[in-house]
């Protein structure tokens, strides 16, 4: 675990299924494909909040930070990839992040509360699903990868609610937080039948 002081807040209203563990290590080589996809979108999503909210200092200066350490983990998914011969594939999305996405009120300010909370609640769920492996992945190298992997995606969930709580009332951050989360957990009630991080 992260020695990083971690937010009180509880951002997952539900944990992952025992099924989902089940499935993601039967099906380790699609996880770290997906994985890949993740880490390239993580990135992603954190400059495309910087291309929108250009003038909002603190908040360029943190995702630029998260920025670059995704692309780090992209990076290192893909030795691993590399490693045991899986080649950079497309794989069809489960609805999570759409489904995320749609719940993102298209007004600001609320564009971006909303955003900043869903990126947050995503990162939540990765730090919980990379434990999971670190715990039952069967390969002691692979499971340390995801050991550390694991803590700076704690971090990034942590940077995701300081930054909502910059920007907005903690008290409507905490009210719409709830909300989000009810959808979020909702959305993996039912296991994907394709194994990904976040099915
Ligand atoms: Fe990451
Ligand atoms: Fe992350």
């Amino acid at each position: 675990m992260t020695a990083t002081p971690l937010p009180t807040i509880k951002f997952l209203q539900r944990p992952t299924s025992d099924a989902w563990v089940e499935q993601a290590l039967a099906h380790l080589d699609t996880i770290l494909l997906d994985h890949s996809h993740c880490e390239r979108k993580a990135a992603g999503v954190a400059m495309n909040l910087m291309f929108r909210y250009p003038s909002s200092t603190k908040l360029v200066r943190t995702l630029t930070t998260i920025a670059q350490e995704e692309l780090e983990h992209f990076e290192q998914v893909n030795q691993w990839l590399e490693r045991r011969g899986i080649a950079l594939a497309p794989l069809s999305a489960p609805p999570y992040a759409a489904g995320l996405k749609a719940e993102i009120r298209p007004q600001e300010p609320h564009r971006m509360l909303d955003s900043l909370l869903v990126s947050g609640l995503i990162e939540a769920r990765s730090h919980e699903r990379l434990g999971l492996l670190a715990q039952h992945c069967p390969e002691p190298e692979l499971a340390q990868f995801y050991r550390g992997l694991m803590a700076s995606e704690a971090r990034h969930y942590g940077i995701y609610w300081i930054l909502a709580t910059t920007y907005f009332e903690r008290e409507e951050v905490v009210q719409r937080l709830e909300e989000l989360a009810t959808v979020e957990s909702n959305l993996l009630a039912t296991l994907y039948p394709q194994p990904r991080i976040h099915s």
